[in-house]
């Protein structure tokens, strides 16, 4: 069942977070509805322009229509991450995103919160939510490079400001972390300070994580033994989860963990079986892993175990 991430952050604010995992293809999709199922969760499923674009959107939403019929106990939101103004009311216009980013982070404050107004105005006539962002995250986001350097955290007084004048529905804000496998270079760790001061000025209203991958050591070691070449990768610790969502976190973000995952299992498959060919031979390993992936990222969120709690409240 497809519902807005207002009615899951509704459950969950000041409790646990639900995990948004991004997806490109059949393989991640049933490997998400499967985990997320296992761990009885509720979650949000993302899809980015590039995913919109890898190779054509509507088979994207179509495989997605599919999974909830094939998983009819599921209970998620359709989201847009990083959308641009124009790919937001697309996907407001299409009729099957219940949730659209609007990512305007990289404009001055202004005008970041000119473009996402606008999106607030056209989501909310046709009852879709809108995620914003305020302050840059390190890293790389599909139109925006940020060096680490130059990654600006959230104010908290202007993000109070922020949500005034906009009518957004949830708030991504940069409190230190980035997008990839490389974060934390030097000693920079999750400014719960700034989260803290946030949730002062803004109580009660949802806040977004980006850039939340744990990128675990076992997992790159595992990746490298197989050929890989991934050197100096580190993440955010998911015992961190907690206390985030303690201090108004409702939605984090995790693409990065999920690409380690498939390519340690492809890496592994190919060096062990150089004789294999067959794609369903890997495909069929990943479905598996990547549900357990998922199924333990719920537990760090505390989103494992929830999934009756919000059908109840649905249904109120
Ligand atoms: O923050 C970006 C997400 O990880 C999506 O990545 O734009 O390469 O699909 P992508
Ligand atoms: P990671 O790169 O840490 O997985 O972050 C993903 C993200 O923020 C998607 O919007
Ligand atoms: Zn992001």
């Amino acid at each position: 069942m497809i519902v807005t991430t207002k009615k899951l952050f509704e459950a969950a604010y000041g409790k646990y977070a639900i995990g948004a995992y991004n997806i490109n293809n059949l393989e991640q999709i049933v490997g998400l509805f499967r985990g997320n199922l296992l761990s009885q969760a509720p979650f949000i499923i993302q899809i980015s322009k590039g995913a919109r674009s890898y190779t054509d959107k509507l088979l994207l939403e179509g495989l997605i229509r599919s999974a909830d019929e094939v998983f009819p106990e599921a209970i998620f939101a359709v989201h847009l991450d990083h959308g641009d103004e124009q790919t937001a009311y697309e996907c407001i216009e299409s009729g099957f995103y219940s949730s659209v980013m609007i990512d305007a982070s990289h404009e001055d404050f202004e005008t970041n919160m000119a473009i996402t107004k606008r999106v607030v105005d056209a989501a909310h006539a046709k009852g879709i939510v809108v995620e914003a962002e305020l302050g840059q995250l390190g890293g790389v986001e599909e139109h925006v490079q940020v060096d680490e350097a130059d990654a600006k955290l959230t104010d908290p007084k202007q993000a109070k400001e922020f949500v005034d004048r906009t009518g957004c529905d949830s708030l991504a804000v940069a409190i230190g972390t980035s997008h990839g496998a490389f974060k934390f270079s030097g000693s920079q760790s999750l400014h719960f300070d700034v989260l803290a001061e946030i949730q002062k000025t803004l109580p009660n209203f949802p806040l977004v994580m980006h850039g939340s991958s744990s990128v675990p050591e076992d997992e790159v070691a595992r990746i490298n033994a197989a050929g890989g070449k991934i050197e100096g990768a580190k993440g955010v610790d998911a015992g961190q989860f907690k206390r985030a969502s303690e201090l108004g976190v409702t939605k984090i973000n995790i693409d990065t963990d999920g690409r380690l995952v498939w390519t340690r299992v492809h890496r592994e498959v190919f060096r062990d079986h150089p004789e294999v060919f067959d794609l369903r031979k890997p495909g069929t390993i990943f479905m598996e892993e990547y549900a357990k992936f998922i199924a333990e990222k719920n537990r760090y969120l505390g989103s494992e175990g929830q999934l009756e709690k919000v059908r109840a409240l649905l249904t109120d």
